[in-house]
């Protein structure tokens, strides 16, 4: 697509958007799977279904529902984004990053990512929450960045600098948190792969050698996007299963175990992300 037809997608998103709502959202969440209390706690929301916003991509994965919810949260006004599109759902980049431009031209300017990921980092264990300190594109390494094509100026800058993309400010905020809440946070650096596959040994001990903390299948795309925008970001990984090339014999990973593991952290990332809303 070119920049002129991705612009004017956003711009009937957001405008459907608009339309549904009478908030002015200040805060973006992006949720994976399993989160839907925290989602279901938001003050008087208005909840608009994806089917009824025009491009806004489905997601096929189970676990994964397809709504905005937005209102107020802690005392602050939330669009959260219940369910995403990925990669190997066949969705293209811009598809896949669509809501975090439809959040940039609602005038969203926090956003607040979480994903599930596997921990390749040997200090973290399933259940573990991990801050993203930096990540690494592999797609975009590959030519399939979000920003591939031409540049709109009034966006942000053609060449986009990605030092200090994760806020250390939103990240002290994070660790403060949880320290309130008698937990500790992971930190480490987030591998993106487009999957549906998971890992071969092999791979996973590339990973490891290039600097890797964890993997997972999601949250880059939109991070550079929002990046580009000028947006604060927090990214959060729930670490649901270990991702290391010599696993016990007989363990096998599934979907259903990422699932399980999601659910035993949601309580932790809950108070996690209510205490920073509150903080904002
Ligand atoms: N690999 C890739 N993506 C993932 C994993 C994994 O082990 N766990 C959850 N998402």
């Amino acid at each position: 697509m070119t920049t002129t037809e991705t612009a004017k997608q956003v711009e009937i998103a957001a405008q459907a958007i608009r339309q549904q709502t009478i908030y002015r959202p200040t805060v973006g969440l992006v949720l994976g799977s399993g989160l839907s209390e925290l989602a279901n706690s938001i003050q008087d929301p208005d909840i608009i279904s994806y089917d009824r916003i025009p491009g806004w991509p489905q997601s096929t994965v189970v676990g994964h529902s397809g709504r905005l919810v937005i209102g107020t949260l802690e005392g602050k006004t939330v669009l959260v984004q219940q369910g995403r599109a990925h990669y190997y759902e066949g969705y293209d980049m811009d598809q896949i990053t669509l809501p975090v431009r439809v959040m940039r031209t609602l005038g969203i300017q926090v956003l607040i990512v979480t994903n599930a990921a596997g921990g390749i980092n040997a200090d973290f264990s399933p259940g573990d929450l991990m801050l993203i300190t930096d990540h690494i594109n592999f797609l975009g390494m590959a030519g399939q960045n979000p920003l591939r094509g031409p540049n709109d100026e009034t966006v942000g800058p053609r060449f986009p600098d990605m030092i200090g993309t994760y806020d250390p400010g939103l990240r002290k905020l994070a660790h403060e948190t949880a320290a309130a809440n008698n937990f500790t946070l992971q930190e480490g650096t987030y591998a993106y792969v487009a999957g549906p596959s998971f890992e071969t040994p092999a791979e996973l001990r590339f990973l490891r050698t290039v600097g890797a903390d964890a993997v997972g299948m999601s949250t880059v795309p939109t991070v550079v996007v929002a990046r580009h925008a000028g947006m604060q970001i927090l990214g959060i990984s729930s670490i649901t299963n270990k991702a290391v090339p010599d696993p016990e014999p007989g363990t096998v990973l599934d979907h259903e175990e990422v699932l399980e593991t999601g659910k035993q952290i949601i309580p932790r990332l809950t108070s996690l992300l209510r205490g920073i809303l509150q903080q904002l």
